[in-house]
């Protein structure tokens, strides 16, 4: 299983590429690529900071929906053959119950920070005193205290990975993932638009070893030209389609 921003749409959080995604800095509309960069942090980190707290605190508002908890139902039914990679950073599939050796979160955790130095390569929740944010509201003086690495004090960071940065195997689980993919026997992908590369390789290395590739989201994307001519294509709501797609497998 691959899901994207689609299948939390359903549970509030703006997905990534959608127009809600925009944030102001200033008198400059950023789009989420520019500001999801290593490059815009080293410029900006507390700007970049704020849109994290903001997007934290959609995030713990929201609840998983019926598509998170299909998956959950899944996982139970298939514990040894089921793996939930995940380009959200949201946790609400854990947040649901899929359990932590079925969910490979290949982009982080927005609830997680890190030393932005890497003088620890540990990741810890970021605190809970922190607030989350306003948009537009800036980082206090008070909140940018607590961000900080606590072995070197340097600032922290927000664990996940940024568009001017790699995959790996100790944060984001790179070489697990391409393994797994490589023995997969079925790939459903759900909400994802297809613009990220560890994605890419999911669905590749599947096809390649002959698995079956599904596509669910509202709208077609590279991912359906694939699956056109694989298991097919759902188009709409992923929240009803995961429901029905787990249904159809747990009684075949
Ligand atoms: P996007 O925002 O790029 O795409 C969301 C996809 O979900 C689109 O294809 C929509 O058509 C689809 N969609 C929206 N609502 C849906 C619904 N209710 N049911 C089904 N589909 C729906 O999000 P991602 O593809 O997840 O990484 O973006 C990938 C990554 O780009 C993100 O994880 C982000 C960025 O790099 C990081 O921030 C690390």
């Amino acid at each position: 299983m691959l899901t994207g921003a689609g299948v939390s749409a359903e549970s509030g959080i703006p997905t990534f590429r959608g127009k809600e995604g925009y944030w102001t800095v200033g008198a400059r509309e950023y789009h989420p690529q520019e500001l999801a960069t290593h490059q815009a942090f080293e410029r900006m980190p507390w700007e970049v900071w704020a849109w994290y707290l903001y997007r934290r605190g959609v995030c713990r508002q929201a609840e998983p929906n019926a598509g998170h908890r299909a998956l959950v139902r899944l996982g139970e039914a298939l514990p040894e053959r089921f793996v939930l990679v995940t380009q959200n950073v949201d946790g609400l599939h854990a947040r649901a119950g899929s359990l932590d050796r079925h969910v490979k979160a290949i982009h982080g955790d927005i609830q997680q920070m890190r030393c932005a130095r890497a003088c620890v390569p540990d990741r810890v929740a970021i605190p809970d005193a922190v607030p989350a944010l306003a948009k537009g509201e800036p980082v206090s003086d008070e909140v940018k205290a607590l961000l900080v690495c606590g072995r070197c004090g340097g600032m922290a960071r927000p664990h996940v990975l940024w568009f001017d940065e790699s995959y790996d195997e100790e944060r984001y689980h790179v070489e697990t993932v391409r393994r797994l993919a490589a023995e997969a026997a079925l790939v459903v992908v759900a909400g994802t638009s297809a613009q990220t590369n560890l994605p890419w390789q999911v669905v590749t290395l599947g096809q390649r070893a002959g698995a079956t590739i599904v596509d669910l989201n509202l709208e077609d994307n590279p991912f359906g030209e694939i699956a056109k001519n694989s298991g097919g294509v759902i188009r709409g709501p992923a929240a009803a389609a995961l429901t029905a797609i787990v249904d159809r497998l747990l009684v075949g």
